[in-house]
């Protein structure tokens, strides 16, 4: 009978971990190979402090006591000095787009569990007339963006090692959308393993540890690690535009964000939200000791998530979006000075194989997976700005049905169409309650932003009711 190799044997055995070699004797050598190579990864002195302070017992990170809200710059200025102040920016901001200093970012290594679609999310239909994907959608934009600056817009593209294979499967054969192939760059993200509830590491099947993408969080590093950001630096990228594959309606090159961030050399800036009750599930933008943090809502204590000013706004009023801008070079200080997001625990139900070798579908949480998330990065950044966006640009796709859904994703995007042409001149019939009676998609071919339409207002057709509008 073939022996496991015995220092590995002898290594997990200390660390507690010895069942990943439960069915070695089972494998095929190739089998073993991939196990073995597997269980070379694993940092395992970390992974026993893992264990021990997110796994078997876990106290959450202490929330800061003493913390202010963050400042933030309003959608609109709101005195002379500010319009000159956004002035400016637009007018870098652009400049900075047609030199081709922008890079396009969009994190898709997520596992899209609660939308339950089969494949990468990026693949999900979502425009309301068309049904173009996630990805067609940011593609189109891109290639639009491109042409209205006369620029190359490479599109950075994180997906997970679950969903790398099919990803790129779609781009080719779609063609890249239209897209040189040669700018659009798709990587992986990291893995951390999967846990039971005793701190063991759990098996996906004989030869394999279950694992899963290590969180939004993982793209610092994997920007770094894959060389993305090297080619970045080729390619004269200074700033990196984020979003997360999930909303359709992130304005990806905004002019006055990207402007505001480089004039006040922010290292990393974010979109938020003027939350629409206090305890709305988006994170909260605060100030801890100066620097710009994200509390999530169920940390906000609800005396504070209830505070009003006078005027009757909330006092924390400013929710994250997952929409920011990062200076390439803040990626690769923080990569080469080391750095480590907290990592955040979910208990899930995580499919697994027992010792018998039975599969195993749990219906109940059965073990801890861990994630880090991008916004804990902001307190590692220097000057972080935030803008204030409308809820235009906020439309994630996270369920099938009901709240954040495909659902409300269509009716967000038909309103801001409908928002769109009103504002050039164009009547758009309304339902009693204000929604449009009709369906409008415009392509971005068309329009990337509502003053994209006013030179177009020629070709738009006049609406009735119940008429579907595609305006490409
Ligand atoms: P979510 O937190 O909504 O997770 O990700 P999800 O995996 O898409 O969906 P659920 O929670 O399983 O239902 C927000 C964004 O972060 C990306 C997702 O692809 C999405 O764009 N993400 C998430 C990653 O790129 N990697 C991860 O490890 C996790």
């Amino acid at each position: 009978m073939e022996k496991t190799p015995e220092n590995t044997e002898n290594l997990l055995k200390k660390h507690g971990q010895n069942q990943l070699l439960a069915f070695w004797q089972q494998l095929n050598s190739d089998q073993k190979q991939a196990l073995l190579t597997q269980i070379q990864q694993l940092d395992l002195p970390k992974i026993d402090d893992w264990v021990a302070n997110y796994v078997k017992k876990y106290t959450p990170p202490a929330i800061p006591t003493d913390f202010d809200p963050a400042q933030s710059y309003t959608h609109s200025p709101v005195n002379s000095d500010q319009k000159n102040k956004y002035d400016e920016a637009v007018q870098l901001g652009k400049k900075l787009i047609s030199d081709g200093k922008i890079a396009a970012f969009v994190v898709a290594g997520g596992q899209g569990t609660r939308l339950g679609f089969d494949g990468p999310k990026g693949n999900y239909p979502i425009s309301p007339i068309k049904n173009k994907t996630l990805f067609q959608i940011f593609a189109e934009t891109i290639k639009a963006v491109s042409e209205k600056y006369q620029a190359t817009c490479p599109w950075y593209i994180m997906t997970s090692p679950l969903n790398y294979t099919q990803t790129v499967e779609i781009f080719r054969s779609n063609n890249y959308y239209g897209l040189d192939e040669k700018n659009v760059i798709i990587f992986q993200q990291g893995t951390l393993p999967n846990f039971g509830f005793d701190g063991k590491i759990l098996m996906a099947e004989k030869d394999k540890i279950a694992s899963s993408p290590d969180g939004h969080g993982g793209s610092l590093k994997a920007l770094y690690e894959t060389g993305a950001v090297e080619d970045m630096k080729k390619r004269g990228t200074e700033f990196i535009s984020y979003w997360q594959i999930d909303n359709s309606l992130v304005n990806l090159f905004d002019p006055l964000f990207i402007g505001l961030h480089a004039l006040d050399e922010s290292e990393m800036s974010s979109k938020a939200l003027i939350k629409f009750e206090p305890k709305e599930k988006v994170g909260n933008f605060c100030l801890v000791d100066g620097k710009v943090t994200v509390i999530e809502y169920s940390d906000l204590p609800d005396e504070l998530a209830e505070k009003r000013n006078t005027d009757g706004s909330l006092v924390f009023n400013l929710g994250s979006i997952g929409i920011h801008i990062i200076s390439r070079t803040f990626v690769e200080k923080i990569n080469k000075k080391g750095f480590a997001l907290p990592f955040h625990r979910a208990a899930k139900k995580i499919p697994y194989i027992d010792q018998q070798g039975n599969v195993i579908k749990p219906t109940e949480p059965n073990g801890v997976k861990l994630e880090t998330f991008i916004f804990d990065a902001l307190p590692l950044a220097s000057n972080s700005i935030i803008l204030q966006t409308k809820r235009e640009e906020f439309a994630p796709t996270k369920n099938a049905t009901g709240i954040d859904s495909a659902e409300t994703a269509k009716q967000i995007t038909v309103a801001r169409a409908a928002d769109w042409l009103d504002s050039a001149g164009v009547p758009v019939p309304r339902k009693p309650d204000g929604s449009p009676d009709c369906l409008i998609e415009i392509a971005p071919s068309f329009a990337v932003e509502k003053n994209d339409i006013k030179e177009k207002i020629s070709q738009i057709p006049q609406i009735k009711p119940n008429d579907q509008i595609y305006l490409d």
